[in-house]
């Protein structure tokens, strides 16, 4: 059979007498031709690794100018700074293309569904910011980032620059900037306000306050007009005046007792102190320390924590509760780590984290504590791993708390994230802008609008940035 012959020749010829390999000049060959490929092995690793190794920055400049194209195409994507080399030209890229690219819009959809929003977001925001563009460079980037993915993005630019100014969302969730300090260094006070659109991302000037306020409060009150009280304008102020987002207008309503300025304002759930039927203040018991510079928080039982500040330049460690209900003020624990201009947020459950600050001992602290209600004590937490004081801090819809920038050496433009559950802290994408003395809004869609401030180097800031929290995993 054909396929026994093919077996049998096989055999005869591997059996035969004299084989050509056998031979001794072949074996020095054979071997000499190894030797030879294994040399030229070894002298393309060479080449390839030693002598024509690209050098560090060849590769970055590759890497950039492959995305450079993207970049200029779909405006400003800040989330490349994800992608290991922080490119700040990317960074600076004018605002204005952010606010009049619609283009991003169908792009918000494929980003959608591949990484789920965290926060309850109502797609209107989507549109005007620019975060959403690198979709095409996102599938690249998760492989090296971690599970979540945060971003920065600028938004319009307010119409003035300003500091000390106050920021509030409102009912119908645009947001309103009063008063501060406009203009360059040692600006003058201000009563212009602006309200910022979510739809558009951009600002426009709404009515004058009746009184330039800077260190002033504003609250959203129950009815959903606004309350700005005191501040310093002429002077330390005692008025206070409401805005009506119905006509954009302002009215000055019944003055405070006292004349004050970087105080604190906490809309209280029985809706007291101020009385916006009558348009009336009470005075309530005296906290017993004067203080500026502190914080003051409702908390979950509706009493009102204040936190330590300071008092002609000594920083407090003290911490008082007032009860609404029964009017008065109690002395709690001592804070452990004395401070002031540091932030304080109520978390969900129910604890005060309060962060970094100054002390007039130490300088700016990196550290924070714990406030519990239930027990009354205070326990110290991770550390950030930034000092910084005149900071904010926003308790974002993961529970999370978002501290940015501050002062520490120098503006800062880096946040940090706080974890209840780990009582952990880790870094997330620094901001565009160093700024400190500015505001932080938790919007409606779950994004953090962060306003002005001012900056080291380039004075007072008119600049905007959104903050969104994208989980990929
Ligand atoms: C402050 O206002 C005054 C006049 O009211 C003006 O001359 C001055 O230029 C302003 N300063 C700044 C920094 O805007
Ligand atoms: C607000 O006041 C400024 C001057 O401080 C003035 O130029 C502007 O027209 C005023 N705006 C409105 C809406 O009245
Ligand atoms: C509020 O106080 C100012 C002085 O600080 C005074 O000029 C003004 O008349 C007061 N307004 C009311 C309604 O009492
Ligand atoms: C808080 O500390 C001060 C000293 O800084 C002390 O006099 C006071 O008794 C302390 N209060 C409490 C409630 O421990
Ligand atoms: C926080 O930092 C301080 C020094 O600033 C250090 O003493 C403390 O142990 C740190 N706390 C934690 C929880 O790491
Ligand atoms: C803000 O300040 C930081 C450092 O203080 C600086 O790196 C950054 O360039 C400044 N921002 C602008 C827009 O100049």
């Amino acid at each position: 059979m054909h396929t026994n012959q093919v077996y049998s020749e096989l055999v005869t010829v591997n059996n035969g007498p004299h084989k050509w390999w056998h031979r001794r000049w072949v074996k020095i060959i054979g071997i000499f031709i190894i030797l030879l490929i294994v040399f030229a092995v070894i002298l393309a690793l060479v080449l390839n690794f030693v002598v024509f190794a690209p050098k560090k920055s060849e590769t970055n400049t590759t890497v950039t100018a492959l995305s450079s194209p993207i970049t200029t195409t779909i405006s400003t994507p800040p989330s490349l700074s994800t992608t290991s080399s922080p490119p700040p030209t990317i960074i600076s890229t004018p605002p204005s293309l952010s606010t009049t690219t619609p283009v991003v819009a169908p792009t918000t959809n494929v980003l959608e569904t591949t990484t789920p929003v965290v926060a309850p977001t109502t797609n209107v925001l989507e549109t005007t910011t620019p975060v959403v563009a690198p979709t095409t460079t996102l599938p690249q980037t998760t492989a090296t980032t971690t599970t979540q993915q945060l971003e920065w993005s600028v938004t319009g630019n307010m119409n003035n620059a300003r500091n000390w100014h106050t920021s509030s969302v409102l009912p119908n969730g645009k947001v309103l900037v009063t008063g501060g300090e406009i203009g360059e260094w040692n600006g003058n006070v201000s009563n212009s306000a602006e309200l910022f659109d979510l739809s558009t991302g951009i600002w426009t000037t709404t009515g004058n306050m009746t009184n330039a306020r800077e260190w002033h409060t504003a609250s959203v009150l129950l009815n959903g007009k606004i309350l700005v009280t005191g501040g310093y304008g002429n002077g330390y102020l005692n008025s206070a005046e409401l805005y009506d987002l119905s006509t954009g207008t302002w009215t000055t309503t019944g003055n405070m007792t006292n004349a004050r300025q970087w105080h604190t304002a906490s809309v209280l759930s029985n809706g007291k102190l101020y009385d916006p039927s009558s348009s009336t203040w009470t005075t309530t018991s005296n906290m017993n320390n004067e203080r500026v510079g502190h914080t003051a928080s409702v908390l979950l039982n509706e009493k009102v924590l204040v936190i330590a500040g300071s008092i002609e330049g000594r920083t407090y460690n003290s911490a008082k509760l007032y009860d609404p209900s029964t009017d008065t003020w109690t002395t709690v624990n001592n804070i452990t780590s004395p401070r002031e201009r540091h932030s304080a947020s109520v978390l969900s459950n129910g604890k005060v984290l309060a962060t970094g600050g100054w002390n007039d001992n130490i300088g700016t602290l990196n550290n924070a504590e714990l406030y519990d209600p239930s027990t009354g004590t205070w326990t110290t937490t991770g550390n950030m791993s930034n000092t910084r004081d005149l900071h904010t801090a926003s308790v974002l819809s993961n529970g999370k708390i978002l501290v940015t920038g501050g002062l520490g050496d120098g503006s800062l433009n880096n946040a940090e994230l706080y974890d209840p559950s780990t009582g952990t802290w880790t870094t997330t994408s620094d901001m565009i802008d160093g700024r400190y003395i500015h505001t932080a809004s938790v919007l409606s869609n779950g994004k953090v609008l962060v306003t002005g401030g001012r900056n080291d180097t380039v004075s007072y800031l008119n600049s905007a940035e959104l903050y969104s929290l994208f989980e990929t995993s």
